[in-house]
């Protein structure tokens, strides 16, 4: 059955194409959690035969659950793709405090509550992989997104920290920096502003979840290992970091 792998937010876009990477390429079992779309997450188990669980990956008790409940029923936990996330986006002088909150709470917060629950199994066995989806916005900032901005940076943290606490214990931990890729979040985005981001990209066009599930795909191999704490940007040249 290979290795066992957990990806947040795994039901759609950027999660899905991993959750489909992870099994099709590599031959993993794929739990592809996700937080309160039962009908995106019924019909992507139908098409894929991966199974779902659900819960709020900013609940760290959930996330200690879940994962419990993971292991027991589909085997220790190996592989934990931190893709879950969120957008509030607005200016400073319009954001609510609970939008800051909840950026924080689950973009950032979820990482540290999966890692909780999966990582001392994998330092104990001897190997791991997690990887955390950073954005484009972490390194470069972007306009209207302090929340979001502030949340991806601190993931690359988080990264780059928990890597020197992992590598020698076979535990490795990198991040990807997507740019704009063809999702349901990015198409949220006001069609005049994301004309003036698409023009920005050499690339000429926005990225692909596929695009992302490819990397997402190396750093979890098991020839990867000897990687850690970097962060892939996959962004069509929009920001060279
Ligand atoms: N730089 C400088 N000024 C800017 C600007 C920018 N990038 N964008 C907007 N402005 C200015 C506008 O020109 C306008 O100025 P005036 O009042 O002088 O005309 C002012 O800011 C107000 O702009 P808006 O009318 O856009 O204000 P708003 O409150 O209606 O909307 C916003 C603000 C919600 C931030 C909107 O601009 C927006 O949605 N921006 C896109 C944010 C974005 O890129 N989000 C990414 C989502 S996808 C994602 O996050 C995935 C990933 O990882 C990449």
């Amino acid at each position: 059955m290979g290795r066992v792998a957990i990806v947040t937010g795994g039901t759609r876009g950027i999660g899905e194409a991993i959750c489909l990477a992870l099994k099709n390429d590599l031959g993993y079992t794929v739990v592809a959690n996700y937080a309160g779309n039962e009908e995106k997450a019924k019909a992507f188990a139908d098409r894929t035969g991966i199974k779902t669980v659900r819960w709020d990956v900013g609940d760290h008790q959930a996330c200690l659950d879940g994962c419990a409940k993971v292991a027991e029923e589909v085997g220790p936990v190996d592989v934990v793709v931190n893709n879950a996330g969120i957008t509030r986006d607005g200016t400073l002088h319009k954001m609510s405090f609970d939008d800051w909150n909840e950026v924080m709470r689950i973009n950032l917060g979820g990482c540290f509550n999966m890692a909780k629950a999966c990582f001392p199994g994998m330092r104990a066995r001897g190997w791991g992989r997690i990887v955390n989806i950073g954005s484009i916005n972490g390194q470069a900032g972007q306009y209207g997104q302090v929340n979001y901005a502030a949340a991806k940076s601190g993931i690359h943290g988080f990264t780059k920290a928990l890597a020197q606490e992992g590598a020698k214990f076979g535990v490795t931990c990198n991040a990807i920096a997507p740019g704009y890729i063809d999702t349901d979040m990015v198409a949220a985005v006001p069609d005049a502003v994301l004309e003036k981001i698409v023009a920005k990209i050499p690339v000429g066009r926005l990225g692909h979840a596929e695009e992302i599930a490819r990397g997402v795909a190396f750093l979890v191999s098991e020839d990867a290992g000897f990687v850690t704490g970097s962060t892939m940007s996959i962004n069509g040249g929009q920001h060279m970091y």
